[in-house]
């Protein structure tokens, strides 16, 4: 993810999220040298989707992940989560981990989907509305080194 992206990441935020990032906290996770952004963009330059993720010595956090509903159920989000995967075993990270809404069913799916278990769960972790969290986690000790 570039800087040029970040306003339209914002709105993208906004569509999504009831606590949207604002653009000056995407700006800081992309100064994050910890941090890991990915944009997914159209062949017109727009940008259909964003994830990013921290990695805190062997431990990778997923924070957003996001698609824009004109473009969902076409493997954008998929294609996000397999890079941040990717990044994570060639950073020799030991886990991947996330929370995600209760009710969030189609993230809840993807994750899945991608071999992440629900772990956890954080109560009344959300606000508007309050809910809680499910931690899932995919954790990678066999798997270092095995994939570029
Ligand atoms: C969750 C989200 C990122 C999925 O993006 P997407 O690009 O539509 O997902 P993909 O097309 O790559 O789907 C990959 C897998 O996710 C699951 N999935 C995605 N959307 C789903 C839905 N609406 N219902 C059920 N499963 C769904 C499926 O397992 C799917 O695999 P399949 O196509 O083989 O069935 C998107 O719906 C979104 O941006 N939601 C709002 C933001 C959000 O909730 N982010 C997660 C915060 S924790």
């Amino acid at each position: 993810m570039e800087p040029s992206h970040l306003s339209e990441a914002a709105e993208l935020e906004k569509l999504c999220f009831s606590a949207p990032w604002s653009a000056g906290m995407l700006l800081g996770e992309l100064k994050n040298p910890l941090s890991h952004y990915i944009a997914a963009v159209a062949d017109d330059g727009a940008l259909i989707g964003y994830a990013g993720m921290q990695a805190v010595l062997d431990e990778g956090y997923i924070a957003n992940i996001a698609v824009s509903p004109d473009h969902r159920r076409k493997g954008v989000a998929g294609a996000l989560i397999g890079e941040l995967i990717s990044h994570s075993l060639n950073q020799g990270l030991s886990f991947l981990t996330l929370e995600v809404r209760e009710s969030n069913y189609p993230a809840i799916s993807l994750y899945k989907k991608f071999g992440f278990e629900k772990v956890g769960r954080r109560k009344n972790y959300y606000r508007l509305p309050t809910e809680d969290a499910i931690l899932m986690t995919r954790v990678f000790l066999n798997e270092r080194n095995e994939e570029p």
